[in-house]
């Protein structure tokens, strides 16, 4: 199965953002992902719905990833899916009306994703996966981009592939060339890297295609 690359701009250049985008998808990335922070549910402060809005005008062919690491995600939802975003993710751990919640994303046209974070449980997930597109294995704590990958994470992720095959699994945090065969074989589909790519010594292209050349055998 092919393994998706989804840079995320928290790791960019923001000081030449539309250029950051349009490196990663010369690059080939299969879609950018926005990193959400309000503050509360992680301590970091970063983007709204102007980011999703500016990236999907800097790269109108790929589809965007909204992921809401914030408190009462559905006060939001509607803000990010005006904005453009494509797939709008929520913590499991920051509503209390999860079915509701993705529900009404798709409403609003977006493709619902859920995120965990790392001490979670992936078994909190059983009753939403047949509702939703897309997990997104946090394999740090939420909240800061450079972070150390969490060494237990591709066990937890095979827990998850347990419980579904079909649904996306994606994974955050701490994913390079190192990290991305674990997780590939442990049944991820999807690699979001911001520093791995933005961050990356050789550039953007060399940074996304060391992630695709690292999973290839997988
Ligand atoms: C965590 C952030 C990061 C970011 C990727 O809150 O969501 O996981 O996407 O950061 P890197 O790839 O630099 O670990």
């Amino acid at each position: 199965m092919k393994v998706l690359v989804i840079p995320s701009i928290l790791s960019a250049d923001l000081a030449r953002l539309g250029e950051q985008v349009q490196e990663a998808v010369a690059a080939g990335a299969d879609r950018i992902q926005v990193d959400v922070m309000d503050g509360h549910f992680v301590p970091n402060l970063t983007f709204g719905p102007g980011a999703v809005a500016a990236v999907k005008k800097a790269a109108p062919s790929l589809p965007v990833e909204a992921h809401l690491m914030v408190a009462n995600p559905e006060r939001h939802l509607e803000a990010f899916a005006k904005a453009g975003a494509d797939f709008i993710q929520v913590h499991v751990e920051a509503t209390v009306s999860l079915f509701r919640t993705v529900s009404f994303i798709r409403e609003l046209g977006a493709s619902p994703g859920v995120a965990i974070s790392p001490a979670t449980p992936v078994e909190m997930l059983r009753e939403i996966l047949p509702y939703v597109a897309q997990v997104n294995v946090m394999t740090v704590e939420p909240g800061f981009g450079g972070q150390a990958f969490i060494e237990h994470s591709p066990e937890k992720i095979r827990r998850l592939r347990s419980l579904s095959a079909g649904v996306e699994i994606e994974v955050d945090g701490g994913i390079d060339a190192r990290t991305a065969p674990l997780v590939a074989a442990a049944g991820a589909t999807c690699l979001v890297a911001g520093s791995s790519v933005f961050g990356f010594p050789g550039g953007v292209a060399a940074g996304v295609s060391a992630l695709r050349e690292a999973v290839a055998s997988v």
